[in-house]
């Protein structure tokens, strides 16, 4: 089954929250569905018992880190998933350097992590290179940890996000099956991939067309039940 994960990034306020669950209870199927919202409102999604997960976590499990949220704090709110290395984390505060460390962290902890990568640009062809630097990155000292079930990659071309643009179906077909090829052929894991970077009802027709997504990593267009409804119902 595709699995669907909202990241609601830094949007929507506790009467929105009260209303997106209002939209969505029992009407709804749990069990592929991921919502990732603001750390504030992860509680509200578990009670309502969905699966959840936090945005980020600290690089520290404990400590003197100002502002920042740990993964054991976290595991307390109920989350089973967090994304690392979303693309707005890596511009915003450094977090490339990071990446390897949280990934560790949030593994030791039984978090399954939903793994950021893409180009920035929009090319020609597929950036292989830029790709494996960015998985064999993430998977450095960690292979000790990683399995086909606690790590998925969301493939998100970063020129995608938030534009309305996608790359085209054959495009994304390729880069998936190079992204998994390459984590079998060097890690001997088979991995679970999914889109993100404007899936809409727009395009979730065409995206649904292309072979090798195991789900959806979505944006803006998750902050509307609605939507969520409608794209959950299709992928049934
Ligand atoms: P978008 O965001 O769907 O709004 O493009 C996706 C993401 O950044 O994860």
């Amino acid at each position: 089954m595709k699995l669907i994960c909202c990241n609601f990034k830094m949007n929507l306020l506790k009467k929105d929250i009260i209303n997106y669950l209002d939209v969505i209870n029992n009407k709804i199927k749990k069990d592929n569905l991921i919502f990732f919202p603001s750390i504030p409102y992860i509680s509200m999604f578990n009670e309502a018992g969905f699966k959840v997960g936090s945005q980020d976590i600290s690089f520290k499990e404990l400590g003197s880190i100002t502002g920042d949220t740990s993964i054991l704090q976290l595991k307390e709110l109920g989350i089973s998933y967090t994304i690392i290395g979303h693309s707005e984390r890596r511009e915003y505060f450094d977090d490339d350097k990071y990446i390897s460390n949280k990934i560790n962290l949030a593994l030791t902890n039984s978090i399954k992590v939903i793994l950021c990568i893409g180009e920035k640009i929009k090319q020609e062809k597929i950036d292989t290179e830029f790709l494996k630097k960015e998985i064999d990155e993430a998977f450095k000292n960690n292979l000790n940890l990683i399995n086909n079930n606690n790590l998925i990659i969301a493939y998100e071309p970063i020129w995608a996000i938030g534009s309305g643009e996608i790359p085209s179906n054959i495009c994304i077909e390729e880069t998936i099956f190079f992204i998994k090829k390459h984590i079998f052929d060097k890690y001997k894991i088979n991995i679970n991939v999914l889109y993100g970077g404007s899936v809409s009802l727009d395009n979730i027709d065409i995206l649904e067309s292309v072979k090798g997504i195991d789900g959806y990593l979505i944006g803006g267009c998750s902050l509307k039940p609605e939507n969520i409804l409608n794209i959950s119902s299709k992928l049934m």
